[in-house]
């Protein structure tokens, strides 16, 4: 299987602070000169913040390490954990196809994918919200046929379990992981037949459901702020970072293919559910869009070519207003994920965000 860049790519990328803060305090692990042997664990990062690689991560990963952006491409290409296109706004649904899942069922649960997500691996369901892929033994072969999905094994499916996990998903609920016929962890399915003595007492969950099931969210972006950043490498006040490493700052991120879309072809497809947009920006003076997470300085184009110049439209779009938008764009359900009306709401009302402070302060999109 080739693994190449997908055609269509952002125009940016850029890690959250507290996921910047994490990679430069991984790169610290190493000696000076192999800064490069961080390159998985960022470029990991950046996957988990965005759900896949784009061009512009490699290139900002390749940046902070100082390599060379083919070597990273050559990393992210080789590993088939790293997804080189874009993957579900909710989740990305890896399926087990192995021997021991696909004597199981695992093809039954393929062709659950194939009605509810979409006919083919790696595309993007109609919403945009799911995807999928097959993969191979993910180790849980006790409970096949199962499923990986976020961070999460869902085990002993059956199509109709799985089905129902995958319209969950699509509903914006999380399903508890773990087995789904009722088996604790890895027992036989008739039941213990030794070391039963504390069966009574066990807790609800075994221990990886209960600790995802206390997360709640399982299968959400990681921004960083999950996880409190260990670093016992650098001893208590952390100081060895400054003199182990100095990472380069990013360069301004080179520009993706054009993600053009024709406002006329927008402006034919009007609804009810079309937010309130203007024929240009009011006293010529449009707000610098590229302050959102997530908008480019093509997105901005795109958006303006709509008739959205300015923040305060973008903080009053409503569910139905943010679905007809999103039809017109080319990477679904970004709005959502990047939380374009969260960061509006505080740009509009001259507030901060942590992506504008930082893009102000790098000089990244500066009007
Ligand atoms: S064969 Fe599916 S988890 Fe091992």
């Amino acid at each position: 299987m080739l693994r190449r860049l997908h055609p269509e790519q952002p125009d940016s990328f850029a890690f959250t602070a507290a996921n910047r803060q994490w990679a430069e305090a991984q790169i610290t692990k190493y000696p000076e000169g192999r800064q490069a042997s961080a390159v998985i664990p960022l470029l990991w990062r950046a996957q988990e913040q965005e759900g896949w690689l784009c061009r512009p991560a490699i290139e900002a990963v390749a940046d902070m390490l100082g390599m060379a952006y083919i070597r990273v491409l050559e990393v992210a290409s080789f590993y088939f954990m790293f997804q080189l296109q874009p993957v579900g706004s909710i989740a990305h649904i890896q399926v087990c196809g192995t021997t021991s899942c696909m004597i199981c069922g695992a093809e039954d649960l393929i062709a659950v994918c194939k009605e509810k997500i979409s006919a083919k691996p790696h595309e993007l369901s109609a919403d945009g919200k799911l995807s999928w892929e097959e993969v191979e033994c993910l180790g849980s072969c006790t409970n096949a046929p199962m499923a990986q999905i976020g961070k999460d094994y869902y085990e002993d499916l059956t199509a109709e379990s799985f089905s129902s996990i995958i319209e969950d998903l699509a509903a914006g609920k999380v399903p508890t992981p773990g087995s789904q016929n009722g088996r604790y962890a890895a027992e036989p399915l008739g039941g213990l037949t030794s070391l039963m003595e504390h069966e009574g007492d066990k807790p609800k969950y075994n221990a990886s459901v209960a600790l995802a099931a206390d997360l709640g969210d399982t299968i959400k972006r990681i921004d960083g702020t999950e996880i409190s950043i260990l670093t016992p490498w650098l001893g208590k006040d952390g100081k060895a970072a400054a003199n182990k490493t100095s990472p380069k700052p990013p360069k301004a991120m080179a520009p993706g293919k054009p993600a053009v879309r024709q406002a006329a072809e927008a402006k034919a497809k009007e609804t009810d559910d079309q937010p309130e947009i203007l024929t240009d920006a009011r006293n010529g003076k449009p707000d610098n869009l590229k302050l959102l997470k997530g908008v480019g300085p093509k997105l901005e184009q795109t958006l303006n070519d709509l008739g959205f110049f300015h923040f305060d439209q973008i903080a009053k779009w409503t569910p139905e207003n943010v679905a007809w938008v999103d039809s017109r764009l080319k990477f679904k359900g970004r709005i959502e994920r990047d939380g374009w009306i969260q960061q509006a709401v505080k740009l509009a009302a001259g507030e901060d965000t942590e992506f504008a402070k930082r893009a102000k302060k790098d000089g990244i999109y500066e009007d």
